[in-house]
C-alpha cells in the first residue's frame, strides 16, 4: 500500500516549471531513492510534501488524507517529516536540546521530551555529545543531529535531503546503516542524495527527475540502466554497471 503519492504534480516558479505533472507513490516500509540533477526539482518535491510550498497543480495524499494544502505542522503531526539541504541547528543550545523541540511534538511534558530525546540522540550515535552545543558538531554529526530532531517526532515517513554530502566514506556507511536501521523499525524513508553508489545500495526503488520531469521509476538496476537517466545524469561509468555499485 502507498503511503505517500503525489498525483501530477506541478510547481511553476513564474515561468519557471521547477515541478512539471510528476506523479508517484511510496510505499510502506520503503526506502525510495529521489535522485536527479542539480536544479530538477527534487528538493522543491520535499517542500510540496512537508507543507512548505503549494503545489500550483496536483494534489499530494498521505495515509488516504490529501495534504496539498495543509501547514508543515500539521503534515509534521500527520507523520511527515523532512530534513533539510543546509543544515541549520540551533547552534548554542545543546544537542539534546535541538534533539527535545522535535520530541515535543508528542510529549506533554519536558521531562517526557527529554526522555525520548536522550534515546534518539543514542539511537543516532550523539550520545556522547549530548551535551555539547550543536554549533560545535563536525558535519557528520550536524547531519546526525538533523536525522534525530525527525526521529524525535515519531515520524512514518521520512524525508532526507542530502544526509550524506560531504561525508567520507566511514561516515557515508554508518549513514547507511542508520537509515536502514530506521526503515527496519517500520519507518518508509524518501532520500535525495548524489552519491550514485550510496543511494543504489540503499534503495528498494529509485525515481530519477530531470528539468522538473520524472524520467524513471523503478528497481536500481533498471534505473540505471536506463539510456535517458545515464544520458541526463549518470554518464557513462555507470552503464549497465550497477549491480557492483
Ligand atoms: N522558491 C523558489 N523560487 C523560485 N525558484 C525556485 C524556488 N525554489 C526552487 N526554485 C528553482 O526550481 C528549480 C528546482 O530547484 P530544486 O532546489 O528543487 O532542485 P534540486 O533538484 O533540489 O537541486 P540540487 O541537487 O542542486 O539540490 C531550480 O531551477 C531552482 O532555482
Ligand atoms: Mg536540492
Amino acid at each position: 500500500m502507498s503511503l505517500l503519492q503525489y498525483k501530477n504534480v506541478s510547481m511553476h516558479f513564474g515561468g519557471l516549471r521547477a515541478i512539471d505533472d510528476v506523479s508517484f507513490d511510496v510505499g510502506e516500509k520503503e526506502i525510495l531513492g529521489l535522485i536527479g540533477p542539480n536544479g530538477a526539482g527534487k528538493t522543491t518535491l520535499f517542500a510540496m510534501a512537508s507543507g512548505f510550498l503549494n503545489p500550483t497543480r496536483g494534489e499530494i495524499w498521505f495515509q488516504g488524507k490529501r495534504i496539498d494544502r495543509l501547514t508543515p505542522p500539521d503534515i509534521c503531526e500527520l507523520g511527515l517529516v523532512r530534513t533539510y539541504q543546509i543544515v541549520r541547528p540551533f547552534g548554542e543550545m545543546s544537542v539534546l536540546e535541538n534533539v527535545m523541540i522535535g520530541a515535543f511534538l508528542h510529549c506533554r511534558s519536558a521531562e517526557q521530551a527529554r526522555e525520548r530525546a536522550a534515546r534518539v540522540v543514542e539511537r543516532v550515535g550523539l550520545g556522547p555529545r549530548a551535551q555539547q552545543v550543536a554549533r560545535t558538531l563536525t558535519l557528520a554529526g550536524r547531519k546526525r543531529l538533523e536525522v534525530a530532531k525527525t526521529l524525535a517526532t515519531q515520524p512514518k515517513l521520512l524525508l532526507l535531503d542530502e544526509v550524506m554530502a560531504g561525508l567520507n566514506a566511514v561516515e557515508t556507511a554508518e549513514m547507511l546503516d542508520l537509515v536502514q536501521s530506521v526503515r527496519d523499525e517500520g519507518i518508509s524513508v524518501l532520500v535525495i542524495e548524489h552519491n550514485m553508489q550510496a543511494i543504489m545500495r540503499l534503495s528498494d526503488r529509485i525515481v530519477v527527475v530531470h528539468h522538473g520531469q520524472k524520467i524513471a521509476d523503478g528497481e536500481p538496476e533498471h534505473v540505471a540502466s536506463s539510456p535517458d537517466v545515464v544520458a541526463a545524469y549518470l554518464g557513462d561509468q555507470y552503464k549497465g554497471n550497477l549491480a557492483h555499485a
